[in-house]
């Protein structure tokens, strides 16, 4: 196996998010690329390749010991962060899971609401669950982008608690912090938003409402307050 690590547009999207300097947990690591990215290219000096499963876990080792990394990365057994100590990561990443299994382990970390911590989040499906969650749980999106990788369009974001629970808007959970109206790949992030919410019309109106704001929003930025 080569010591090399290569990162697509979508791993080097969320390791574009890990702060200089910080210890990361990689939850759900698989083949552990990004921890090991990210030890090799003196980002982080030491990292935990964190997955549920045994095989993939193994999968993972391979590629620590192929980038004589051992001596940096701890491949752990963990049931989301249940393994991991409060003092043993900085930013923890959960990347290429549904957003409603990245919002249960983080509802599952008992050192969640240590405002220190961030979680750099990258959902495959349901991103819009997983903000509406993050705001109903007392989190604050600090930073959010997309890129595209194999011809499809993803999110990346970061948060922290601050304890302040709001109820965002209707647009918010598709939205986030992104700006369709002045960047292409936001716009056909949020696409893919308005065209699921056109199927879902199909069965209900109101779908079709926000599939209207959100084009509007695509469009100009505008956003209808009066749609909650
Ligand atoms: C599709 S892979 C993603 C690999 C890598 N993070 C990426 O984005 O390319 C999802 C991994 O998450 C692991 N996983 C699922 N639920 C988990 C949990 N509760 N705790 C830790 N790992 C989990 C799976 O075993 C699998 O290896």
């Amino acid at each position: 196996m080569s010591s090399e690590v290569h990162l697509d547009n979508r791993l080097q999207l969320c390791a574009a998010f890990v702060r200089r300097g910080a210890r990361v947990a990689d939850i759900g690591t698989d083949h552990a690329y990004l921890p090991v990215w990210l030890c090799r290219n003196n980002i982080c000096p030491s990292a935990i390749a964190a997955d549920v499963k045994p095989e993939p876990l193994a999968r993972g080792r391979l590629t620590i010991a192929a980038a004589h990394m051992n001596d940096r990365i701890e491949a752990r057994l963990s049931d989301g962060l249940q393994s991991i100590a409060e003092e043993e990561a900085d930013d923890i990443v959960i990347a290429g899971m549904g957003g409603e299994l990245i919002a249960k382990i983080i509802g599952g970390c008992p050192y969640a609401h240590n405002p220190q911590k961030q979680f750099i989040l990258q959902p495959m499906t349901k991103s819009e669950a997983l903000l509406r969650w993050l705001c109903a749980n007392g989190f604050t999106i600090r930073r959010q982008d997309c890129c595209v990788a194999g011809g499809k369009y993803y999110t990346v974001l970061s948060a922290y608690y601050t304890g302040q629970t709001v109820k965002p808007d209707a647009l918010f959970p598709y939205t986030g912090l992104l700006r369709p109206y002045e960047n292409e790949t936001h716009r056909r992030f949020i696409q893919g938003h308005i065209d699921r919410l056109r199927k879902q019309a199909k069965g209900d109106a109101a779908f079709s409402v926000l599939a209207d704001r959100l084009e509007d929003y695509c469009e100009n930025g505008t956003r209808d307050s009066g749609l909650v």
